[in-house]
């Protein structure tokens, strides 16, 4: 059976030269970059080609990008420096729709370092008002944190006019845009923002590794401590194959940035029309809002995800679900409850998410399937 990978969003699947690149760096090349001989020598140019090449998928200097353990390692670490940066200054703000790895290190701060955090909600089709991100910030914020674009939704937020909110209000802005690299294009410089996190997984690179761009003259706080590496700022010797792999990987999203948004869409168009069309108490959340050309979230009323999830992947499909599923047991996703979707909704929401590697023929092959397989699991919920 072929098979069809619809969680990019999850992750994605290694580019081919990424692997070939990787590989080289286990084998051939594997000194350690701090090493004075040509061991290290060679692993150290390719550790720098590598952050040279991640620093151009978001226009930054190479020397302003730091190697993480991935996404949720950087976000931490901006989240960590931004709020000590001034003393004075205890409150912290950010939605309720992002990602764990920013939530679960600020409500920590919250929690035990007398900080205060603030939530901000977002509309119904996912929007963030920013009246009233300027309306929260106060002479005590320290730090905004707010994402580029939504994992479960795509749903994508003004960067520009945030970044320029926080600068004229002096306070740092950090912005996860983990799920944005690679689908739109990022320049942090234009941007102004302080701190941006990415992770190689999300575009066809390795798991297991990320980095955080810090704009110079905002704050850090090594997060790991011990040697020198990456400049004093995170210690432990680097994963270069992985760095290098998340290097590659960034130079070809750079290639294929400029055909991205007109390719994928069309895929994304022509599932969401079909699937509004052909299954009835269906709907995209995050529709009306400017989206990732890649990502759909769809609900069907009175229907388990979990069923859905397990049907198409027995048909050889995979997508996921907004949130965790245990042996049939949903988690409603925090996100879709931020945006008030009712919950006889809620419980049967796919999250689709296509990459540059899928296919119309991919799209035809869910079409076929998905309304039979809707249709049962809505008897199954009946009965
Ligand atoms: C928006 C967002 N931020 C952060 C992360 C965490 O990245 P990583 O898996 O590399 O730790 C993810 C991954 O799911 C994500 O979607």
């Amino acid at each position: 059976m072929e098979r069809i990978y619809f969680d990019n969003n999850a992750t994605t699947q290694p580019a081919p030269v990424v692997i070939q690149k990787m590989l080289r760096y286990l084998d051939e090349h594997f000194g350690n970059p701090s090493s004075g001989h040509r061991y290290g020598e060679a692993a150290r140019h390719g550790l720098e080609q590598a952050r040279a090449r991640v620093a151009t998928l978001i226009n930054a200097e190479p020397n302003r990008v730091i190697f993480t353990s991935g996404g949720t390692e950087a976000n931490n670490m901006a989240i960590a420096s931004g709020a000590a940066a001034n003393p004075a200054r205890k409150h912290l703000l950010t939605s309720a729709v992002e990602h764990a790895s920013v939530l679960k290190p600020l409500e920590f701060l919250a929690r035990h370092q007398g900080y205060q955090l603030e939530v901000l909600p977002v509309a119904t089709d996912g929007g963030l008002d920013l009246e009233e991100v300027a309306a929260a910030i106060r002479p005590e914020t320290a730090l905004v944190s707010l994402m580029a674009a939504n994992n479960e939704t795509g749903v994508v937020w003004p960067l520009a006019e945030i970044a320029a909110l926080c600068r004229s209000r002096s306070v740092f802005f950090h912005c996860d845009a983990v799920q944005m690299a690679g689908k739109e294009e990022i320049d942090v410089r234009r941007l102004g923002v302080d701190y941006l996190s990415l992770a190689g997984h999300k575009l066809h690179g390795p798991k297991g590794i990320g980095a955080l761009y810090v704009r110079r003259g905002a704050p850090l706080v090594p997060l790991i401590l011990g040697a020198g590496q990456e400049n004093g700022q995170r210690a432990g010797t680097e994963n270069v194959a992985a760095a290098v792999g998340f290097g590659k990987a960034c130079e070809l999203a750079v290639e294929s940035l400029p055909h991205y948004r007109s390719r994928i869409s069309v895929m994304r168009d022509r599932l969401e029309k079909e699937i509004l069309a052909a299954i009835p108490e269906a709907r995209i959340n995050g529709n009306e809002q400017p989206r990732l050309a890649n990502t759909i979230n769809v609900s069907f009323k009175n229907c388990a995800s979990g069923a859905l999830i397990q049907e198409l992947d027995e048909r050889g499909i995979a997508v996921s679900a907004h949130a965790a599923c245990h042996s049939g047991d949903l988690t409603p996703s925090h996100v879709l409850a931020a945006m008030q979707v009712p919950e006889t909704f809620q419980h049967g929401t796919l999250r689709i998410s296509l990459s540059r590697f899928n296919t119309m023929d991919e799209v035809e092959a869910l079409l076929a399937v998905l309304p039979g397989i809707v249709a049962r699991s809505r008897r199954g919920f009946a009965a």
